[in-house]
């Protein structure tokens, strides 16, 4: 079942660009990803077949990977679940199945914790034409999509309107304090390490990702709560996957995920049709059905088994 909006008997709190973020209660919160698809910040007028559904799926997968060794903010991703612990849900099984996960619910840190371990995108940009990476100096003589160890943290602020800024991991600190900045930085090289060395195992280079932490309070004892990793993780749209088999630095590479969309959008702008704002050209069913066929493709390639369509494992 597509979906381009939800409408759920709860509170409404936010409508990203891909997820509905609603209120279950004081601890909890309901995450629906949708099969809206976003390419250079403009969310597109089509749906993405099964895309939603991989977004949670693959969160909830590596969750369950890094079990015991990261605490993070899913407390299920199964409808049967969420609708035993939600009853209001009971008539919505069907369109939120897999695409949905009941989270506890934090303040989330306004940093993006993005951590590099190829240089890619923006950092070879910024890399190409000053020899730096978030400000910081980097080895001479580094190709693009070269590989990065120790990988590199480089976070951003969470920008309410427009495009994310990079800061110094001095500036988080001013931003959050010292004792967070260190912690989150800490998390955030510890998951990537972990990810990009199962992702190997299966033929996936993780190039880069990005992290949200969150802040649960802590009830009944002294102290400002635990750091918990929150959002989306590991996924097609929060990191850069390359084919392993496919990889040769110097150039750049191809990727999983959007990468048709992306093309066709490159053509329509080269042709003088899109100026790259809203509202995007229509796209193509052959573009639909490529970038769904990839979603589902790196679905499979990571966890080794094709999409339940009910969310199980
Ligand atoms: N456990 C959590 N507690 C509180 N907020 C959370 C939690 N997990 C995720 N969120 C928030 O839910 C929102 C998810 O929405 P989504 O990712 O679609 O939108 P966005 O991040 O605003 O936009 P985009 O990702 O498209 O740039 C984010 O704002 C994220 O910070
Ligand atoms: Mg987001």
């Amino acid at each position: 079942m597509l979906m381009q909006t939800s409408a759920l008997p709860l509170k409404p709190l936010r409508r990203g660009k891909v997820r509905d973020v609603y209120e279950i209660d004081a601890d909890r919160l309901l995450l629906v990803a949708t099969d809206r698809v976003s390419a250079f910040d403009v969310v597109m007028g089509e749906t993405i077949p099964h895309k939603g559904a991989v977004l949670t799926q693959i969160t909830a997968w590596w969750l369950r990977q890094l079990e015991g060794r990261v605490d993070h903010h899913m407390l299920s991703a199964d409808i049967d679940e969420i609708v035993s612990a939600v009853p209001l849900l009971r008539d919505h099984r069907e369109e939120l199945s897999a695409r949905t996960m009941l989270v506890r619910r934090t303040t989330v840190f306004p940093i993006e914790c993005v951590v590099r371990g190829y240089l890619s995108g923006s950092a070879w940009k910024e890399y190409r034409e000053s020899g730096t990476l978030a400000g910081e100096a980097l080895p001479k003589g580094l190709r693009e999509s070269e590989r990065l160890d120790p990988p590199i943290f480089s976070p951003a602020t969470k920008a309410e309107e427009g495009h994310d800024e990079n800061i110094t991991v001095d500036g988080m600190a001013s931003l959050i304090g010292d004792a967070d900045a260190r912690e989150l930085e800490r998390l955030s090289r510890e998951i990537y390490e972990s990810g990009r060395r199962i992702a190997a195992e299966r033929g996936i280079i993780i190039a880069d990702t990005k992290f949200e932490f969150g802040r649960v309070p802590n009830t009944g004892r002294e102290g400002g709560g635990t750091v918990i990793l929150v959002d989306e993780v590991l996924t097609p749209d929060s990191s850069r996957f390359w084919p392993a088999d496919r990889y040769e630095p110097g150039h750049g590479q191809p990727s999983f995920d959007k990468q048709p969309l992306r093309d066709y959008l490159d053509a329509e702008k080269r042709a003088g049709r899109w100026d790259g704002n809203y509202p995007p050209p229509p796209l193509p069913e052959e573009v639909i059905d490529a970038t769904s066929a990839r979603y589902l493709d790196i679905y499979r390639r990571l966890t080794g088994h094709s999409l339940d369509p009910n969310g199980r494992h």
